[in-house]
């Protein structure tokens, strides 16, 4: 049985997160900058059912059965080996890396969960189709937070930025004129669960107010598409401040987010908004010519591991640092 490997790439929500919660559509794109990455290689010596977890990147050492039933770990190789119809796995060493910044709103648990579900599929001998990593890496995500929209697994699973809508078939959005952004690090962990609780407790408390929010949302992200599909990137800068606007209605954005959105605009940036659960995070910027004036401004203010990526086309070697 030979050694398997398998990566993820990171991910930021464009537009829509929150309201996507409850049916509104967003946009998410993969950010291939940032990656995990699984190997799962026999272990000759062990026995059936053994399995070792390496992951340095949040200090973790230890056999599978040492961890809690719950642990995302633990749910995801339970989720493949009961797809696989099997009682026992043959003992393993996983090895788990990622580049990817945790609690950032930049998808490392959607990118861990889904490197592992395929590279264990694929060392048990039974690769799972996309559609099949990605409904098992959505069961993962629902320990993240309760209520996980879905948009996470299918960005990071497909690997191409999407409009997501739940409940609608998946569609894949062709970027017709690519364009950049910044992803900059607030300086704080982002809290999901804790955001999505609270969003879900106030529009308990106040369904109107909320459901108006939502869908101003909603029509942000479906005005966003048809820029996108039309090529018109650059006017995608005063929709990301909108978004922001609304997020920051929904108590989702920090003093320091906002902060830093601020800055980003005054240097001249085209647009700026946070990005995924919020209470910390990462903030994406819009950027054109200026991204360097802009990267330099963010970093004096305070902004952590600030790095352009580009949305629709790949990696050239200098867009790396
Ligand atoms: O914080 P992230 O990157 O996991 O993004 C969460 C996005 C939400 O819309 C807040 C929740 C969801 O499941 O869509």
């Amino acid at each position: 049985m030979p050694a398997f490997t398998a990566t993820a790439p990171g991910k930021v929500i464009l537009f829509g997160e929150h309201a996507v919660v409850y049916g509104e559509p967003a946009i998410a794109v993969p950010v291939q900058t940032v990656q995990s990455r699984v190997v799962i290689s026999p272990v000759l010596s062990g026995r059936p059912g053994e399995i070792r977890i390496e992951a340095p990147d949040i200090s973790l050492t230890t056999y599978l059965k040492d961890l809690e039933t719950d642990h995302p770990l633990r749910v995801a190789v339970s989720v493949v080996v009961n797809s696989q119809g099997l009682e026992k796995i043959p003992a393993c060493l996983i090895q788990i890396t990622s580049t990817i910044p945790l609690a950032a709103g930049l998808g490392s648990s959607a990118a861990i969960s889904t490197a592992l579900i395929r590279a264990l599929s694929g060392f048990l001998g039974k690769r799972m189709t996309d559609e099949e990593v990605s409904k098992a890496a959505f069961e993962v995500e629902k320990i993240h937070h309760s209520t996980p929209s879905g948009i996470d697994n299918s960005v990071v699973v497909f690997q191409q930025p999407v409009y997501y809508q739940k409940g609608n078939p998946l569609e894949f959005l062709p970027i017709k004129n690519p364009f950049s952004i910044l992803i900059a690090g607030s300086g704080a962990p982002g809290d999901t669960r804790k955001a999505v609780t609270d969003v879900r407790d106030s529009w308990l408390a106040n369904q109107d107010r909320y459901n108006k929010i939502f869908s101003e949302i909603g029509r942000v992200s479906r005005t966003a598409r048809e820029l996108i599909m039309g090529g018109n990137t650059q006017e995608l800068g005063p929709l990301m401040d909108q978004n922001h606007h609304l997020l920051q209605e929904l108590n989702v954005s920090t003093p320091k987010l906002d902060q830093l959105a601020e800055a980003a605009r005054n240097a001249g940036a085209l647009g700026a908004k946070l990005s995924g659960g919020g209470l910390g995070g990462c903030l994406i910027v819009l950027v054109s010519d200026e991204a360097k004036a802009v990267q330099a401004r963010l970093l004096e203010e305070g902004a952590e591991d600030v790095f352009l990526t580009p949305v629709g086309r790949p990696l050239s070697p200098s867009q790396i640092e």
